[in-house]
């Protein structure tokens, strides 16, 4: 049987600890607010609705959370979990199931909630760990068969209870019927007078339910964040992991400690990554790519046998196969790079196509721009795209060659096989097969006399 599934994410905590005037959820991990990670991880399973529990900074993240489809529950005071639980039952539906997860709990796995779903077949499900330093975390009380008796919170732990190391990671699947009956049940007449989600296993058991546990894959994905130590540590965890899945998968790190993935790399075989390198966003690579250090690489497409050289920025672009790329070149937004071209020292491109074979190798502009095949852009060329209010585009047909430090003043074109001589500025198009010269003829006076100080 097929159930609905809501999620229910806790996100009403201020993150005192965090010295932020951003809500805890907003803050970023691998370049992406935590809370987000949370819900994209939810978008990948079936859930019919999914439930935020906002409190400090509600609107802000409402704001930043626009382009999910939510719905926001407030809860004015944090009075503990099982209230914060609570207040969401309004918008819960009274059968099918829910996972109650955290916006600062960010890396639990979709394989993890999805065997822990499946895990609940009598009414409740939970995710716990057996961990060196149990302090300050909720326990699992197990009675003398090993079944799950009831959760007991750091600050009412008896000494032996506190010795116990198999810890609440304070994730769970749960009936919805079982949380409509409990939660209006709960007291908060405890150690820290709040109301304890935690209180519910007692009462399930009490009703004859059995509770699953499972364990995660992983123990970052049951950490959660409090402070900026927390995030880094985080950070690492989440890094390593990638890193560590690329490498089975035949990419070879310089150094695996100093890369940051910030969105998803899938990368084809022998790639070699060297230090310093970060990609956002999502980014492909080919087989053999080799990238030297320093690069940064946004959303963007490389192919097989490219070479990019140290300190590119290369953010929206795609590039064909056995391209070389940089050193300190800069690709913009819809860059397009056909197989076997070259962009070179010093050179910005932006909305622009440079054809297969074509080279534009040192200290150019080119934007608005379509290069054609075997075309060479001399070095200091550049594309005069704007006219101080609108955009025109260049075209420069196949095998043309533009001579050094030329000025290509938009609208125009460069025919086939035209020529260009050093030193122009181009401002009507150039037939195909002519040379376009655009100087000051070069004068010269015979025996000078240089000027003498008087
Ligand atoms: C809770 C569990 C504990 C578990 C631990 C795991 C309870 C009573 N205890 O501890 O067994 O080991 O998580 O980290 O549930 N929140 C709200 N509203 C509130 C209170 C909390 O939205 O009124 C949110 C917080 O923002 C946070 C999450 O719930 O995201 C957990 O709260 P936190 O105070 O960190 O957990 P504990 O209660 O200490
Ligand atoms: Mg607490």
């Amino acid at each position: 049987m097929t159930y609905s599934l809501s999620v229910i994410i806790l996100a009403a905590g201020k993150g005192t600890r965090m010295q932020s005037a951003k809500p805890k959820v907003l803050q970023t991990l691998a370049g992406k607010p935590l809370l987000s990670h949370v819900l994209d991880t939810c978008h990948h399973l079936t859930v019919d609705e999914t439930i935020v529990v906002y409190g400090f900074g509600g609107e802000q993240v409402q704001e930043a959370m626009s382009a999910y489809n939510l719905a926001w529950v407030e809860q004015t005071e944090q009075l503990g979990t099982g209230h914060a639980v609570k207040v969401a039952l309004e918008k819960l539906p009274q059968t099918g199931q829910s996972l109650i997860l955290y916006g600062d709990v960010p890396l639990v796995s979709r394989q993890t909630l999805s065997a822990l779903q499946s895990a609940n077949t009598d009414g409740m499900s939970m995710l716990t760990l057996t961990v060196d330093n149990p302090f300050g975390l909720g326990r699992i009380k197990r009675d003398a068969n090993g079944n799950i008796e009831a959760i007991v919170e750091q600050k009412d732990a008896s000494d032996a209870e506190q010795q116990i190391t198999e810890i609440n990671s304070g994730i769970y699947c749960v009936d919805n019927a079982l949380l409509h009956k409990y939660l209006p049940k709960l007291s908060n007449d405890n150690a820290q007078n709040e109301y304890y989600l935690t209180d519910i296993v007692k009462m399930a058991v009490a009703d004859g339910i059995a509770i699953a546990a499972i364990e995660p894959e992983h123990a970052f994905e049951i950490e959660g964040v409090n402070n900026r130590q927390q995030l880094a540590s985080l950070e690492r965890s989440w890094q390593n992991k990638l890193v560590h899945d690329l490498q089975v998968a035949g990419v070879q790190f310089a150094d695996p400690t100093r890369v940051d993935i910030r969105g998803s790399l899938s990368a084809g075989q022998d790639v070699f990554v060297d230090v310093n390198v970060v990609f956002e966003g999502d980014c492909v690579l080919g087989d053999n790519v080799y990238i030297e250090a320093g690069n940064v690489i946004k959303n963007s497409q490389i192919g097989n046998a490219c070479y990019i050289k140290p300190n590119c920025v290369i953010d929206h672009a795609k590039i064909g196969a056995g391209v070389d790329v940089g050193p300190f070149a800069h690709l913009r937004p819809e860059s397009v790079l056909a197989d076997q071209s070259k962009v070179g020292n010093f050179v910005e491109i932006k909305k622009s196509v440079v054809g297969q074979g074509s080279k534009v190798n040192h200290l150019s502009y080119i934007g608005d721009t379509t290069i054609g095949t075997d075309v060479n852009v001399g070095a200091g060329t550049i594309t005069c795209n704007y006219d101080g209010v609108n955009k025109s585009q260049t075209i420069i047909e196949d095998n043309a060659f533009i001579g050094s430090n030329s000025s290509l003043v938009a609208p125009v074109t460069i025919g086939d096989t035209a020529t260009v001589a050093a030193g122009s500025v181009i401002t009507k198009d150039v037939d195909a097969n002519a040379l376009a010269l655009g100087r000051g003829r070069q004068v010269q006076k015979d025996n000078f006399q240089r000027p003498t100080k008087k």
